[in-house]
C-alpha cells in the first residue's frame, strides 16, 4: 500500500486552495493548509480534515515561526504555493511614485516572493519524489500590470527551481488558471459585463471552477506527472492557448 503523503497548501482555506485541499483528502492524503485569517482556515480544517496553521508567507518572520511549529510535518511530499491573489485592482492611481511603487512590490510580495522566500523555507523538508506545484495565472500572458508580472515572474523562477530540484527528484510545475469562479479573488471588482467577457473569451463557454484547477495539481503530484517539470500548464477553457 502507498503511504500517505504530507501536501501543503498554502492559502488553502478558501477558493482554489480549498478546492485543491478537499481533492488530497478525498484521496487520503495527510493535508496542511495556511492562510492570514483564522476563520476561512477552522472552516476549512473541520470540511476537510485537514490541518490548519496561520501563516502570511509575504512575511519571512511568520514562515520561521511555521517551521518552529510542532505541528508541521518534517517530510513535505507536495508542497502547493497557492497563496496570493491582485493586491492592487488599479487603485494605485495618481502621481505619486511612492505610492505606485509600494502597490506594485504588494504585487510581486504577494505572488512571486511569497512562493520564493516558502520554497526555500520549506527546501530541505521536501521529499524525494514529490513535487512543487505554483498557481500562475493567465494574466502572465494576458497583462494585468503588476499582478500579471508577478505571476509571469513565478513561471520564470520555476523554471530554475526545476534545475535546482530536479536532482533530488522532485518537480516543479507552474499550473496557471484562466478566470475561475467561486473564489474570494475578484472581491467586489468583477462587473457583470467583465464575467461576461471572461466567459465568452473561452472555448467552453464556462467558467473554470476550483475543482478544475484541483485536477490538474492532483495530476502534477501523480506517478504519471514524474516527468513533467518546469513547465506551465494552462487551464483555462481555451481562453489562451499554446501551440
Ligand atoms: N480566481 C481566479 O480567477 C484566478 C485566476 C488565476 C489565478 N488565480 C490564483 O489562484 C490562487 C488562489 O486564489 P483564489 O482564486 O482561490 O482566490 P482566494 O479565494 O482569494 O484565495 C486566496 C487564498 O490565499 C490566501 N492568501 C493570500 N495571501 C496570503 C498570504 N500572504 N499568506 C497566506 N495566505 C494568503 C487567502 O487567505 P487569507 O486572506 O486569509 O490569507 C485565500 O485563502 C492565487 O494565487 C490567485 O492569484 C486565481
Amino acid at each position: 500500500m502507498a503511504r500517505v503523503r504530507n501536501i501543503l497548501i498554502t492559502g488553502g482555506g478558501t477558493g482554489i486552495g480549498l478546492a485543491i485541499a478537499r481533492t488530497f483528502a478525498d484521496l487520503g492524503e495527510a493535508v496542511t493548509i495556511t492562510g492570514r485569517r483564522e476563520a476561512p482556515l477552522r472552516a476549512a480544517a473541520h470540511e476537510t480534515g485537514a490541518r490548519a496553521l496561520v501563516c502570511d508567507h509575504t512575511d519571512p518572520a511568520a514562515l520561521t515561526r511555521l517551521l518552529a511549529d510542532a505541528d508541521l510535518p518534517d517530510r513535505i511530499d507536495v508542497l502547493v504555493n497557492n497563496a496570493g491573489g491582485n493586491t492592487d485592482f488599479g487603485a494605485a492611481g495618481g502621481d505619486d511614485l511612492a505610492a505606485y511603487a509600494e502597490a506594485f512590490r504588494a504585487n510581486l510580495d504577494a505572488n512571486l516572493v511569497s512562493a520564493a522566500v516558502t520554497v526555500k523555507a520549506f527546501e530541505p523538508r521536501l521529499a524525494g519524489g514529490g513535487a512543487v506545484i505554483n498557481i500562475g495565472s493567465i494574466a502572465a500572458d494576458q497583462g494585468a500590470g503588476s499582478y500579471g508580472a508577478a505571476k509571469a515572474g513565478l513561471a520564470s523562477w520555476n523554471v530554475a527551481l526545476a534545475g535546482v530540484l530536479g536532482p533530488r527528484d522532485i518537480t516543479a510545475n507552474v499550473v496557471s488558471p484562466g478566470y475561475i469562479a467561486d473564489t474570494e479573488f475578484f472581491g467586489d471588482h468583477l462587473t457583470a459585463e467583465r464575467r461576461a467577457q471572461l466567459v465568452a473569451a473561452t472555448a467552453v463557454r464556462r467558467p473554470g471552477t476550483p475543482a478544475d484547477i484541483a485536477g490538474t495539481v492532483a495530476f502534477l503530484a501523480s506517478p504519471a506527472a514524474r516527468h513533467v517539470t518546469g513547465q506551465v500548464l494552462n487551464v483555462n477553457g481555451g481562453a489562451y492557448t499554446t501551440r
